[in-house]
């Protein structure tokens, strides 16, 4: 397991390229399987979790592979095993999104139930209830969802809000399933984000029918098929808001191509709030931070609302703030592995139940961490770039998740970070 050596503080000043968005690639890979042939992406960023997905599609009988351009093919001509297995969704819970596509495409899937995660709870209650309105059977067998449509899936009007408000697999499983169910399907409370609206253009390329994309109310003509299409990924916000905190953590100067700001407003106000400058500029934005950082409160919610994907990193930042701030996790209450960690390395963290109070410190210093998840991973990154000493970060394969070759990209910056293998 590789261990991530950070010194600092450091400032970073620089250009950096923001990747093609992980989270709309995941089930825009599932969504091949809807249309038999060559689907064709580009933009795919070269991440952990990109393959373990790959590798579930190949078990399915898939076949992948890489151009010499980077764009990932996915010749879904044949799929004669539809059936997820425990052993490659449990390393990656987004697997999940290959029940819709299969139950649509070949009538009966098998897909592992996902497992614990360490982020909270993950129920998938509210997938399995949108596909059973579809007219799908679906039972559990042995840890497995065995999901039936023999007859056919049928459109229908289906409310997707849960306790936490919408769910973005969720209805990206719905949504994919439904494209090729009889008649027609409306989505109500459908999950707004970027990465769901990607999903569902790339569904019109392959020649579905979705209007009120980007809305909370989806609705699908069904149709008889799909066919294979080229896509480009979107831009991810959730490596932009990361690379805008380590701009904004480091005082620093940082210009990011490939950028959509459109994406990010609840992200770009917080920042702009705690005294980061941020100006739109080319394909992305320049973000600046050159007085202190003002404390403030942030409360995650589903999009547009404040990502909890980047609840980590803002907590980090705002340990540093001239002042408290409060932090509310909204989506995934339990979501704060990183307080501890954070608190290693002298942050003034105090969590009641989803809430954290940050009393902000004058310096962060360097210690041994532990990345539990992908944002927590990069939370301590963060903050390891603005402490005193050399930070040690563990576990760095959660970073691999999320982040290709983070210090190949924050070294040319400014950064000093070295991988070494345990
Ligand atoms: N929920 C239910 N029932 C369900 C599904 C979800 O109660 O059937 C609850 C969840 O427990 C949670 C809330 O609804 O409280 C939202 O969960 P959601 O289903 O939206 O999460 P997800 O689709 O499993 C995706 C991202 C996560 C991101 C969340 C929220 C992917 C591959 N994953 O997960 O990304 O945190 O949406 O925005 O798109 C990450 O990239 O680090 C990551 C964890």
């Amino acid at each position: 397991m590789d261990v991530f050596g950070i010194e600092g503080p450091v400032r970073l000043s620089g250009s950096v390229t923001i990747n093609g968005s992980k989270n709309a690639t995941l089930p825009i890979m599932a969504a091949a399987i809807l249309a038999a042939g060559k689907s064709v992406l580009s933009a795919v960023p070269h991440l952990s979790d990109i393959s373990v997905c790959g590798q579930l599609l190949g078990r399915l009988g898939c076949k992948l592979s890489r151009g010499s351009n980077g764009n990932l093919c996915i010749d879904s001509t044949v799929i004669d095993n539809p059936v997820g297995e425990y052993e490659i969704v449990r390393r990656m819970r987004a697997g999940i999104c290959i029940l819709g596509p299969l139950l649509a495409r070949c009538e009966r899937a098998e897909v592992s139930m996902p497992g614990g995660c360490a982020i909270g709870d993950r129920p998938i209650n509210i997938h399995i209830r949108g596909l059973r309105e579809l007219g799908a059977k679906i039972h559990l067998k042995n840890g497995y969802i065995i999901a039936e449509a023999s007859k056919g899936l049928k459109g229908k009007d289906i409310f997707m809000g849960g306790p936490f408000g919408s769910t973005v697999l969720g209805t990206a499983n719905v949504l994919m399933a439904a494209t090729l169910a009889k008649g027609k399907t409306i989505i109500e409370s459908a999950a707004c984000e970027p990465e769901i609206a990607d999903l569902a253009n790339c569904l019109n390329k392959m020649g579905a029918k979705i209007t009120g994309i980007g809305s909370p109310r989806l609705t699908v003509e069904g149709v008889r098929e799909l066919r294979p299409a080229e896509h480009r990924v979107i831009p991810d916000r959730i490596e932009a808001g990361t690379f805008m905190v380590a701009a904004a953590i480091t005082a620093g100067k940082l210009h990011l191509h490939n950028c959509r700001l459109d994406d990010m407003m609840a992200v770009v106000d917080k920042l702009r709030n705690v005294g980061v400058t941020i100006d739109a500029a080319g394909d992305g934005c320049v973000v600046t931070r050159t007085g202190p950082i003002k404390p403030g409160d942030i409360t995650t919610q589903p999009y547009p609302g404040f990502p909890t994907d980047l609840q980590a990193q803002f907590m980090a930042l705002l340990s540093l703030a001239e002042g408290n701030s409060i932090i509310i996790e909204k989506v995934f209450p339990d979501r704060f592995m990183h307080v501890a960690e954070l608190n290693r390395m002298a942050a003034n963290l105090r969590k009641e139940g989803p809430t954290v109070i940050v009393a902000g410190v004058k310096k962060l210093i360097a210690a041994p961490v532990m990345a539990s998840d992908l944002r927590a991973s990069a939370a301590l990154v963060l903050a390891g770039l603005a402490a005193e000493g050399t930070t040690a970060v563990s576990r760095v394969y959660h970073i691999d998740r999320g982040y290709e070759k983070i210090e190949e990209r924050l070294n040319p910056v400014g950064a000093k970070i070295t991988r070494e293998s345990d």
